[in-house]
């Protein structure tokens, strides 16, 4: 009885599949297959990924009836075919996947599976922060589990509904600064660095309306207006959004400490992605999971635990479409010692936004000149770094890592880096680097990390994703020999 978890409709459409042991058999994003970014919508290469695990049962990520109810609420009306969940599903697969049992959950509910019940804690305070989802915008939980049954529990604590939204109010200074909203969020991010984090007290005076209750003044639904701070810098609204959301996730985690449910901090949601805040809250909780897909995507997987109600067997994001075959260590070692950049295609595609070493782009991360070397590739802002890949071991020695984060295995945080001068490519225009830190984990990153190591004596490599220029993170070895021709960069399988 495999269960088949689904999020789609609304943005990055993706699906988990999951046996009745709680293993992960497969989670992947449509985009990766569709080539468009952030596809809505599943694709046929997705659903034939899926067609070879038969799930029995079909559970979906959210209320569809409740989130028409709140569309009709905020004015956008209400789309008749998409109030039940058959419909949707049948939307969506065609009728290639029929299940006679078929369940939807609460969209919250289903980020706050996603986290607990992948994350080693039997007990935890979860909080979810997004855009918005039916009503709620940030809801905390308590959860655990059932001692005798293993059943997973939840207790809702407190929520905020639409239209108070930190989600919302992000996405409406990423559309200020002319980038594109519910996608270039993580761009924003990178140029706030470059702003006075000061503007983000006027910007306060004039949107919220209790920064404690997370209230604003008005619906950001609609973005900030064109005229919204019209004499600031698109690099001081970056600076004064990332600093104000900070300020009113914090309020957040000091309202979910004070229930005292427990010190383990489950955080997901959009919002989670945020790794510039993240390095803020292990001041809240000694004990963080951040699921290394907190977002809608990651949902698909939280409304399949719900469905199997127990602990899933985490084992990692490489959980996607197979490329088979040995990691090719040697390859990419060699590539990387002659010509200092190489692509790698192997294994299982990352589920999530970060590619981690199976579609990575990696670079010898040393000297001034590997950063443009990269962006001839790339070309993306200049103003970006990319990130680092480490030995997990040897990451206090080249950064600061914030406290709440012994590691950072999914690259959920910054950390001000030691030695900048070392590695500019890596390092933020702030000192700060999002750093990925590797375990002794048998993975084939980590044996290409040590070989790296004994040879060079550099514990890092940069890591940056594997994507032709617009397009979604490769995916198959078609993807990979499209990257080679385009750019003249071997890609290893
Ligand atoms: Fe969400």
């Amino acid at each position: 009885m495999n269960i088949l978890g689904i999020s789609a409709g609304f943005h990055d459409a993706a699906a988990t599949v999951i046996s009745p042991q709680g293993d992960i058999l497969f989670a992947g994003h449509s985009e990766r297959y569709s080539k468009k970014k952030n596809d809505a919508d599943f694709c046929q290469g997705l659903v034939d990924e899926v067609l070879e695990y038969g799930p029995d049962v079909v559970a979906y990520y959210e209320r569809p009836w409740l989130k028409q109810l709140r569309q009709w609420y905020s004015g956008q009306g209400i789309e008749w075919s998409k109030l039940t969940v058959n419909q949707i599903l049948k939307q969506q697969l065609g009728g290639q996947i029929e299940s006679k049992q078929v369940y939807s959950f609460n969209h919250h509910l289903s980020h706050a599976a996603a986290g607990f019940q992948t994350s080693p804690f039997d007990r935890a305070t979860v909080v979810v922060i997004d855009a918005i989802g039916e009503w709620d915008t940030i809801s905390i939980w308590g959860a655990k589990y059932d001692k005798k049954t293993g059943q997973a529990n939840y207790t809702k604590l407190w929520r905020q509904r639409y239209p108070h939204s930190i989600g919302l109010f992000y996405s409406g200074a990423t559309g200020r600064v002319g980038l594109r909203p519910l996608d270039e969020e993580y761009i924003l991010m990178g140029m706030a660095a470059y702003g006075d984090r000061r503007h983000a007290m006027p910007m306060q005076d004039r949107l919220i309306a209790h920064e404690y209750e997370i209230q604003f003044r008005e619906n950001l639904h609609i973005g900030l207006n064109a005229d919204f701070m019209p004499n600031t810098s698109d690099m001081d609204i970056a600076a004064g959004a990332q600093e104000l959301a900070e300020q009113l996730i914090l309020n957040v985690m000091t309202r979910a400490k004070k229930f005292a449910w427990s010190d383990n901090l489950i955080y997901m949601g959009g919002v989670a992605l945020n790794c510039a805040a993240n390095a803020r809250i292990g001041n809240y909780f000694d004990n963080i999971w951040i699921m290394p897909c907190p977002g809608d995507a990651g949902s698909s997987l939280g409304a399949a635990a719900l469905a199997l109600g127990h602990r899933i067997n985490w084992r990692g994001t490489s959980l996607g479409h197979d490329i088979p075959g040995p990691y090719p260590v040697n390859g990419l070692l060699d590539r990387l010692l002659t010509e200092q950049i190489v692509g790698v295609a192997s294994g299982r595609a990352e589920f999530g936004p970060r590619a981690l070493g199976n579609r990575s782009l990696l670079a010898d991360p040393r000297g001034s000149e590997i950063k443009e070397k990269v962006n001839e590739i790339k070309r993306r802002q200049q103003f970006r770094p990319f990130a680092p890949v480490i030995l997990e071991e040897l990451a206090d020695m080249y950064f600061d890592m914030p406290r709440g984060f012994s590691h950072s295995r999914y690259m959920q945080t910054i950390a001000r880096c030691r030695v900048p001068e070392l590695f500019p490519a890596i390092v933020h225009v702030d000192g700060t680097s999002r750093v990925q830190t590797v375990p002794k984990d048998g993975s084939g990153i980590r044996e290409l990390l040590e070989k790296w190591y004994v040879m060079t004596g550099c514990p890092m490599l940069l890591n940056t994703s594997l994507n032709i220029r617009g397009e979604p993170m490769v995916n198959d070895r078609a993807d990979a020999d499209r990257f080679e021709k385009l750019y003249g960069v071997t890609v290893c399988s």
